[in-house]
This record gives structure tokens, sequence and C-alpha cells, in this order.
């Protein structure tokens, strides 16, 4: 049974007012246990309604769905659930401890837990030594880490992070994606809006795809990004010997003094060429295949949907 299911789900904001945004359009998608789910889109694209439609904190205008097999907006669910959402700001008079014990009292967890808890999910963002200050004087990369600790409080069964790691700097970043990996492990279910594609890369089992609300691209990072996979050849010697057989067979490359480098698209095609290569004398230096990553699927897919 998966862990969300959206069913054609679509939300217009004012639907009245000329003002009027259909800010997501029949989606449907699939989120299984233990995943970790990226949703991906250009600003605007609707990935935080979509949380929010998801955890029953805006309603759709038409479609369904289900989270923890409970129908969208159930209070049950609130409690097994984890969420930081994006731009949180919590009182900036309260300290990080005064916050966890604040949402934790909120979430209904028994005193003793929550101070056992506290420790913990402040240990575990690596906030120990800044939880006597107050929020006001956190950086933006600490609010960050409380807001994340704040939705780890009552050990969700499935988290929603938007943006977890904006304003994160790079160190901290890799901590958060070692944290969400081993939430994982111990099989958490993870759901993360994200426009940040090389880190969503690096962590998620599958991706989805937002453009102005309409679900547009999904599956593993690996079969998004695997057609318009090329081969790169590197060859030195008479390279003029090569041209124009190159040519006349259309193959791209590019020349530089002795040097030679030829793109093609797939590895017969390259063991063709590097044959021709070697029996005009020229040396192959490398033969590698180039990996399309996400971004620059992402901005290959988006471009394309524009036009
Ligand atoms: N409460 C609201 N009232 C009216 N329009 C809204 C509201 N919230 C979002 N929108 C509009 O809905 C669309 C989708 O917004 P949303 O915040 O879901 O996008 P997003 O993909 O999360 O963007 P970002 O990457 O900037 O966070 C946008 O056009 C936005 O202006
Ligand atoms: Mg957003």
């Amino acid at each position: 049974m998966p862990v969300i299911i959206a069913s054609s789900l679509s939300k217009t904001y004012s639907p009245k007012s000329r003002h009027a945004v259909r800010a997501l359009d029949n989606v449907s998608l699939q989120v299984q246990a233990g995943e970790i789910f990226g949703l991906l889109g250009p600003n605007g694209s609707g990935k935080t309604t979509f949380i929010k439609l998801l955890l029953g904190i805006a309603f759709p205008t038409s479609g369904s769905g289900t989270v923890l097999g409970e129908p969208l907006g159930s209070t049950d669910v609130k409690a097994r659930i984890g969420y930081l959402p994006e731009n949180h700001r919590y009182p900036p008079y309260l300290n990080g401890e005064q916050i966890l014990r604040f949402f934790g009292k909120l979430t209904g967890l028994e005193s003793r837990l929550l101070d056992r808890r506290i420790d913990e999910v402040l240990k575990q963002v690596g906030m120990e030594q800044w939880r006597k200050v107050k929020f006001r004087k956190y950086s933006k990369g600490m609010m960050q880490r409380i807001g994340l600790a704040q939705a780890l409080l009552n050990q969700p069964e499935v988290i929603f992070l938007d943006e977890p790691t904006d304003g994160v700097d790079p160190l901290g970043r890799k901590e958060i994606r070692e944290l969400i990996k081993h939430l994982r492990d111990r099989g958490t279910t993870v759901f993360i809006n994200s426009h940040l594609l090389s880190e969503v890369e690096m962590i998620s089992d599958r991706v989805a795809i937002l453009h102005k609300g309409k679900l547009i691209r999904e599956g593993t990072v690996e079969s998004l990004t695997k057609d318009g996979d090329q081969w790169e050849i590197t060859a030195h010697g008479d390279v003029h010997s090569v041209q124009m057989d190159l040519e006349a067979r259309s193959i791209h490359f590019h020349v530089e003094k002795e040097r030679i480098t030829i793109i093609v698209p797939d590895l017969q095609e390259a063991n063709h060429v590097s044959d021709l290569l070697r029996s005009r004398g020229l040396l192959i230096e490398s033969m590698q295949q180039k990996k399309h990553s996400l971004e620059d699927f992402f901005i290959k897919v988006i471009q394309d949907e524009d036009r």
C-alpha cells in the first residue's frame, strides 16, 4: 500500500476572482513506504501547494488522495507525520528548546518522552549548543535545523520537507542529506520539495517534475537522465585524416591542435569510431559515457514545455 496517493489533485486559489490561480492541475502520483521522493519544479510550479494539500492545510478544488491510508485532511494522521514548512518563522523570543517543547506538546507527546526527544533531535540536527539561544539570534541555517528538529520530534512515519536545505551552508547540507538518508534507512518515508537539483539527485529514490501545476515527468533519477546519454572519445594524432569521414557520417567532433574530441550517441557507435581512429593511426586517450545530470534534464524538459 503506497504511503501517499494523489489522484487527480487540482487546486485553484480564489476560484471566483479575476485573480484565480490554477496552482495544481490534475496531479496524480504515489509514494511508496521507505522511499525518498523528490518533487521538483520551477518557482511557482505548485510544489508547496501540493504538500499543503497532502497535509490538509489547503483543500483541493477537485481530486482526492490518502496519506498513510487516511483521506487528506484527516486529523489522526497528523500525529504520525512531520512537516518542515518553507520559510517558517517561530516566535523570536523562544529559544530552540522552548520551540521544540511547544510543538511537542501540540503533537501530544507526554513530557518525559518529550524531554528525551528534544535532546535526541537537537543532537541529530547538530544544534545542542544552541538550545538556550533565542530564535531571533539564529542564522538562517540554524533556523532551518530547528525546523527540521521540530519535524522529527514525533518520530514521524512520513516526513514532508519543503526546501530543507534552504540557507544551509555546504557542510550543513551534507549533514542534512546524511540525516535524511539515515531516516530512510530506518523506514521513514521522505517527501522533499526542492529546486536544488544536484542535491535531490544525490538522495532521491524517485523524482517528479511539476511545471505550471502539471506533473510532466516522473521516475527514478537514473531512468530520467538515461536518455540522451552520450559517449565521448578523445584521441590524438593525424586528426585531419579522419575529419572527412566523420563529417560524411554527420558525427559531431571538435578539433584542437592534434587532439580530436568526438561525441556519439551510443556505445556501438563509439566502437565504430574508435576502430576508424585506430585504423588511421590515431591514439585513443579516453572513451567515456557522458551522464546527463538531473539539472541538464530538468532544464531541457522545462524549456521543451515552454516552447
Ligand atoms: N495562498 C495563495 N493564494 C493565492 N495564490 C497562491 C497561494 N499560494 C500559492 N499561490 C500561487 O500558486 C502557484 C503555486 O505556488 P506554490 O507556492 O505552490 O509554488 P512552489 O512550486 O512551491 O514555488 P517555490 O519554488 O517558489 O516555493 C503560484 O502561482 C502562487 O502564486
Ligand atoms: Mg514552495
